[in-house]
This record gives C-alpha cells, sequence and structure tokens, in this order.
C-alpha cells in the first residue's frame, strides 16, 4: 500500500538521522556544491537539505507537497537563513525558469507515476541554468541514475 505522506502518523518518518556517508562520497565525485543554488525536491523532513547545507550551498529550496513533510522540514532547518520551503509538487514546482545550479531527486521517481515521468524530468530541465545538474537518486545510493544535463 502506498504510503500517506500527509498522515500525521508519519510525522518524522524522514527527519533525525544525517545521509550517509556514501552519500557525500557519491555527491562530492559529481559535483562541487558549494555557492550553488539548489531544489530538493520531494524533501521529506529535509535530510538531505541539511546534508546539502553541509556541504556549503548557497540555498537550497525545499519542495514537497505534503504539508506533513514541510512542517518536518522546517522544524529541522529552523533558524537557517539560506533554506527557503515552498509546497509544491514535482510536476509543477512553481519555481522561476533557470533559478536552480542543482535540481535534487532522492527516493521520489518510484512515486512518479510512469506516465508523469516524462513531466517531472521536464520540470527539472526547466528550473536548471544552463551548466546545471539534475541528480536523480534511488533510496538505494549505489543504485544511481544521473541525468547531467550539461550544455
Ligand atoms: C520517500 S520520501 C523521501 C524524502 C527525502 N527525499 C529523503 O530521501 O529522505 C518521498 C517524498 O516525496 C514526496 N512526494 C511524493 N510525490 C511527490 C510529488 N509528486 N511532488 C512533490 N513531492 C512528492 C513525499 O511527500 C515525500 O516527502
Amino acid at each position: 500500500m502506498p504510503i500517506n505522506f500527509n498522515a500525521k502518523e508519519n510525522r518524522h518518518t524522514y527527519v533525525g538521522r544525517d545521509a550517509q556517508q556514501e552519500w557525500y562520497d557519491l555527491i562530492q565525485k559529481l559535483v562541487e556544491p558549494r555557492n550553488k543554488e539548489i531544489a530538493d525536491i520531494g524533501c521529506g523532513g529535509g535530510i538531505y537539505s541539511l546534508a546539502w547545507i553541509k556541504m556549503g550551498v548557497k540555498k537550497i529550496t525545499c519542495i514537497d507537497f505534503s504539508q506533513q513533510m514541510l512542517a518536518d522540514v522546517a522544524e529541522n532547518t529552523h533558524g537557517l537563513s539560506n533554506v527557503m520551503i515552498k509546497q509544491g509538487d514535482a510536476l509543477c514546482t512553481g519555481l522561476p525558469d533557470s533559478s536552480q545550479d542543482i535540481v535534487f531527486e532522492r527516493a521520489l521517481i518510484h512515486h512518479i507515476t510512469q506516465e508523469n515521468r516524462t513531466t517531472c524530468f521536464a520540470e527539472a530541465q526547466r528550473l536548471l541554468r544552463s551548466g546545471g545538474m539534475y541528480i536523480i537518486l534511488k533510496p538505494n545510493v549505489g543504485r544511481t541514475m544521473l541525468k547531467s544535463l550539461m550544455d
């Protein structure tokens, strides 16, 4: 049965732990995060948003369609001035064109139906600046799908 991300009982499901060292190692190989603007789409409670901040990003925009997850991310990132939190759908985030250096989606793709995936990818491409990078991770970081949209 699919998880209801808006359910109160799922509060704090995606908080309270740090990203794995394997994740930090992978990101370091892929990209230089310092001074980058990042959209973390399907951010959940913000575990990876916080990890990006630790890596020195300039600004992170946390997007999720669940109010419950956004309440968690607000709690988790309280007091951080370079975090923006916005309710939005991965298919239509409402963020401006060409506004991000990196679009990051971890453990989101399996929640997007096959028929909606092209729209999801097109939305990420719309958000990226020239030379930006689209990173899609399945929950198991070892099975990385990466779409690089380098010009
Ligand atoms: C498995 S959780 C992953 C959370 C976080 N990325 C992580 O890795 O810890 C999936 C998240 O994607 C969100 N989500 C699912 N479908 C979405 C959609 N179409 N648009 C925005 N968020 C979505 C859910 O609300 C949930 O917070």
